[in-house]
C-alpha cells in the first residue's frame, strides 16, 4: 500500500512529528489560551491541531470544520454534528437535542451503525440567539470533561450575510469561556487578518497567533526515507532535497510527489532525479483536467500574467522586464489581472510576492510551455 497520504488530516504514523509546534500549542491549551493558527493551504495546520489534541490527556476535541459555510444554519448544523461525533454517549445527545429543540431537528438513527444524526429545514430561519445558546451549551459540558473548541478554515465565517453579528457573539461568548481554550485555524491570511487585526473586528487581538510553514527538514527527510524504506526503496538526501525544491517543501506537496513516486517504482530499488520527472508526469495526468478547466476561466490577460509569474517569479510583476515578457501594455492591467488570479485562489500573496497555490500547476505551464 503506498505510505504517502495527502489531501486529507494525516494522524498517527502519518504524522511527521512537529515537536516544537505541538508543544507550544498543547501549553496554549492546557492554559485555556485561544489559539489563532495561520498557515497556507496543504501546510499541516488541522493534522498539527488534531495530533496535539488527542495527546492530551482529560480533554476531548470539539472539531468544527466550516470549510465553505454559506448560512448560519450550515453553521448551526456544523457545530451539532461536531457535538455528535464528540460523544456519543445517550445522555449527551438528549441534552442536545433538548437545547435545540426550538429549532425542530429532525432525528434519525442510522441503522446500521445506531449512531444518531440529526438535521434542520434548509429554509428555516435561524436566529444568531441559537448560537449563543450552543456555545453556552458546550461550555456547561466543558465543567464535565474539559473540551478544546477548534474552528477550522474560520476565514469562511466571512461568508455569512451577517457574518458581523455572528462573530460578534462569538467574541463575547469566548470572553467569559476563559477556561476553554478555543483555536482558530484558516489559510486565507488576508480574511483571516481582516478578523482578528482590523481595529473594528471584535476578535482584535483576542487570541495568540501560531504560523504554521514548513515541516523541519532533517524529521522529515527521516521520515519519508522510512516510509520508502518499506518497500525497499531507497531515496538519498539530494533525491528528497529535489523533492523539496520542487514542492517549496510544502508537506502536503511533498507527500503528493512521494506518492507518485511511489507508484511509477518497483519494490526493491533505488530511487534518483529522473524517477521525479516521470512522477511529475504522473500528477500532471491526474491534475490535467482541473488545469485545462482553470485555464479555460480565465481571460487573455491573465493567462499572459500567470504564465509570466511562472517563467518570471512573481516578486516583481511590474517591472519593464515582466512588462515585455507577457506582451500587457499597462502595468495596472498586470496588476488587475493578479488581483483577479488571487481571488481565484491560483496565486496567493506571500509578503509582498505572487506565488502559486499549487507548485505543480506552475510546472504543468513550464511543461507545456505555455
Ligand atoms: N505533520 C505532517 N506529517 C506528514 N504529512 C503532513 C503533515 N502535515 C501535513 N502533511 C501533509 O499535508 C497534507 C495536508 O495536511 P492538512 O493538515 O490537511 O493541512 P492544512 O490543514 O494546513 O490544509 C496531508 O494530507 C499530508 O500529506
Ligand atoms: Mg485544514
Amino acid at each position: 500500500m503506498n505510505p504517502f497520504k495527502y489531501g486529507q488530516i494525516v494522524t498517527d504514523v502519518d504524522f511527521c512529528p512537529r515537536r516544537s509546534l505541538e508543544k507550544v500549542l498543547k501549553e496554549h491549551i492546557v492554559s485555556g489560551q485561544n489559539v489563532l493558527i495561520e498557515g497556507e493551504r496543504r501546510t499541516g495546520k488541522s493534522s498539527l491541531i488534531i495530533n496535539t489534541a488527542k495527546e492530551i490527556k482529560n480533554y476531548r476535541i470539539l472539531y468544527i470544520d466550516i470549510n465553505q459555510i454559506k448560512t448560519l444554519n450550515d453553521l448551526i448544523n456544523r457545530i451539532t454534528s461536531s457535538l455528535i461525533s464528540m460523544d456519543r454517549q445517550t445522555h449527551f445527545f438528549e441534552k442536545l437535542v433538548k437545547v435545540i429543540s426550538h429549532l425542530r431537528p429532525s432525528v434519525t438513527i442510522d441503522s446500521y451503525t445506531g449512531n444518531p444524526s440529526i438535521s434542520f429545514n434548509a429554509n428555516q430561519v435561524i436566529h444568531p440567539k441559537s448560537l449563543d445558546q450552543l456555545l453556552e451549551f458546550i461550555y456547561q459540558e466543558h465543567s464535565n470533561k474539559k473540551n478544546i473548541v477548534v474552528f477550522d478554515e474560520f476565514q469562511d465565517i466571512l461568508n455569512l450575510n451577517n457574518y458581523e453579528s455572528i462573530v460578534a457573539i462569538l467574541r463575547s461568548r469566548i470572553q467569559f469561556h476563559s477556561s476553554m481554550p478555543y483555536i482558530f485555524s484558516g489559510s486565507v491570511r488576508k480574511n483571516m487578518d481582516k478578523i482578528f487585526y482590523d481595529a473594528d473586528s471584535p476578535f482584535f487581538k483576542s487570541a495568540i497567533k501560531m504560523e504554521i510553514g514548513a515541516l523541519e527538514k532533517e524529521i522529515f527527510r527521516d521520515y519519508i526515507k522510512d516510509k520508502f524504506l518499506s518497500g525497499k526503496k531507497i531515496i538519498d538526501t539530494g533525491v528528497i532535497n529535489a523533492i523539496f525544491l520542487k514542492t517549496e517543501e510544502n508537506p502536503g506537496d511533498v507527500q503528493e510527489l512521494c506518492n507518485a513516486l511511489w507508484s511509477i517504482t518497483e519494490y526493491d530499488t533505488t530511487i534518483n532525479q529522473i524517477d521525479i520527472e516521470d512522477s511529475m508526469e504522473v500528477i500532471f495526468a491526474r491534475e490535467k483536467e482541473f488545469y485545462e478547466h482553470t485555464i479555460s476561466l480565465l481571460t487573455n490577460h491573465q493567462l499572459r500574467c500567470l504564465t509570466s509569474i511562472a517563467y518570471l517569479g512573481g516578486k516583481s510583476i511590474q517591472s519593464g522586464e515582466f512588462l515585455e515578457y507577457s506582451g500587457i501594455v499597462h502595468a495596472s492591467s498586470i496588476k488587475k489581472a493578479a488581483t483577479r488570479l488571487v481571488d481565484l485562489k491560483i496565486l496567493y500573496n506571500y509578503k509582498k510576492e505572487y506565488r502559486f497555490n499549487s507548485p505543480f500547476f506552475r510546472s504543468w505551464l513550464l511543461y507545456k510551455k505555455y
